[in-house]
């Protein structure tokens, strides 16, 4: 029996590529990132980040800023910040920032994510942020990056070196870490940490877990890819936290399969996109858990219904155990049953794998896509 074994595919850790071992490699890379930073019914210890509690206590709104999939896990951040602090957080593309003449002081707390922390446009707005006196606090994956060496304080993500240019492992870590920032921020400045906060730290301690079990049971997400290989055009859709997700499983396609994909919020459907739908166009949509917020839950079960009576495909995200979509679900992928606000990190898994799979069946290079390079240092 011969087995090819090369200095290549062991840097694979035996796979193809890069980007399905980094895939793989999520539930340790998020188990990395709250390493010595969350304990379960105790304080989170983020002291490591250089900014004071005093630093923390004054500010009065967050600005985040970022590139690409970054900028997706800002948006995502933005929700969980808001509802646990109650300070303002805007979101914004960093190439858009400076140009506009934000208002920043003092008080104002800007965030850049990057995982290189060499990304051009988000380093000039990370100077014209300090210009402007705000706090700059980056979210970075490479150590001693010219981000963080610019910024006045850092959390590493510690996802390990990432070499697929699609970035992966370093979004879900991103996540963490916003997750561990919100939950820090509501620390420090003394908000009641109720029943809810306590179940959300103890539920992100489990979040490495719920991501190994959806990466068991992504098989059919793969054959699915495989069957959609020659659609033109794939549509995501969500809602709350789900929107941004679907953002960026619409970018995993452009990027790895050069297919127009596109996001939409759900309830922006009846305004124009649902003009869209055609018979056998492909949908996914993520769907909020159906507890707590049920009543999102129940106006995105109303769109998959919509889109479906128009003749869409439908690619379905939801809880395991939500009953309420399988009758219009064509494709029903579940994933663990988690609080609204951390679902990103199990709902975006499948939408990786399906992008990574369409694409090799293209027979694309998933770790090289076309046109892209992994850090982009000119604005
Ligand atoms: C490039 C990469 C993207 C990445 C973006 C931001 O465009 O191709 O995958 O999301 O840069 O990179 P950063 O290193 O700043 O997170």
């Amino acid at each position: 029996y011969h087995v090819d074994w090369d200095a290549s595919a062991a840097e694979k850790g035996g796979y193809d590529y890069f980007m399905l071992k980094e895939i793989v490699e999520q539930p340790r890379a998020i188990a990395d990132t709250l390493l010595g930073r969350l304990s379960v019914g105790g304080e989170l210890t983020l002291d490591e980040m250089r900014l004071s509690a005093q630093d923390l206590r004054s500010v009065e709104k967050i600005v985040i800023i970022a590139c690409g999939t970054s900028y997706h896990a800002g948006l995502i951040a933005k929700y969980a910040i808001e509802h646990w602090c109650r300070i303002p957080c805007e979101v914004e593309v960093a190439s858009e920032f400076r140009y506009r003449d934000p208002i920043l002081d003092r008080q104002t707390l800007v965030i850049a994510i990057s995982q290189s922390g060499e990304s051009m446009d988000t380093l000039m707005a990370v100077r014209y942020a300090r210009e402007q006196r705000a706090k700059v606090l980056a979210i970075c994956n490479v150590n001693g990056s010219t981000i963080p060496r610019e910024s006045d304080g850092v959390l590493y993500t510690h996802a390990g070196p990432e070499v697929g240019v699609a970035a992966t492992k370093t979004f879900l870590t991103q996540l963490a870490a916003c997750y561990l920032i919100g939950l820090y921020l509501a620390q420090v400045r003394g908000l009641k940490f109720g029943d809810e906060i306590d179940a959300v730290i103890a539920q992100l301690a489990t979040m490495p877990e719920h991501v190994e079990k959806v990466l068991d049971t992504v098989g059919p997400v793969r054959e699915l890819a495989r069957s959609l290989s020659d659609a033109d055009t794939v549509l995501f859709l969500g809602r709350h936290v789900g929107y941004p997700v679907a953002m960026e499983g619409a970018l995993k396609l452009k990027e790895l399969a050069y297919m127009h994909a596109e996001a939409f919020a759900a309830g922006e459907l009846k305004h124009g996109p649902i003009a869209l739908i055609e018979e056998g166009l492909p949908v996914v949509v993520v769907v909020p858990s159906p507890q707590g917020r049920s009543v999102l839950h129940d106006k995105i079960v109303s769109n998959i219904q919509e889109v479906r009576a128009r003749g869409a495909r439908t690619i379905v995200i939801a809880e395991e155990g939500d009953e309420s979509v399988r009758p219009y679900s064509d494709v029903l992928i579940e994933i663990p049953a988690v609080p609204t606000l951390l679902q990103p990190i199990v709902a975006t898994v499948p939408m990786q794998v399906f992008a990574c799979e369409l694409a090799l069946a293209k027979g694309n290079d998933v770790d090289q896509p076309r046109n892209l390079a992994k850090s982009v240092t000119v604005e």
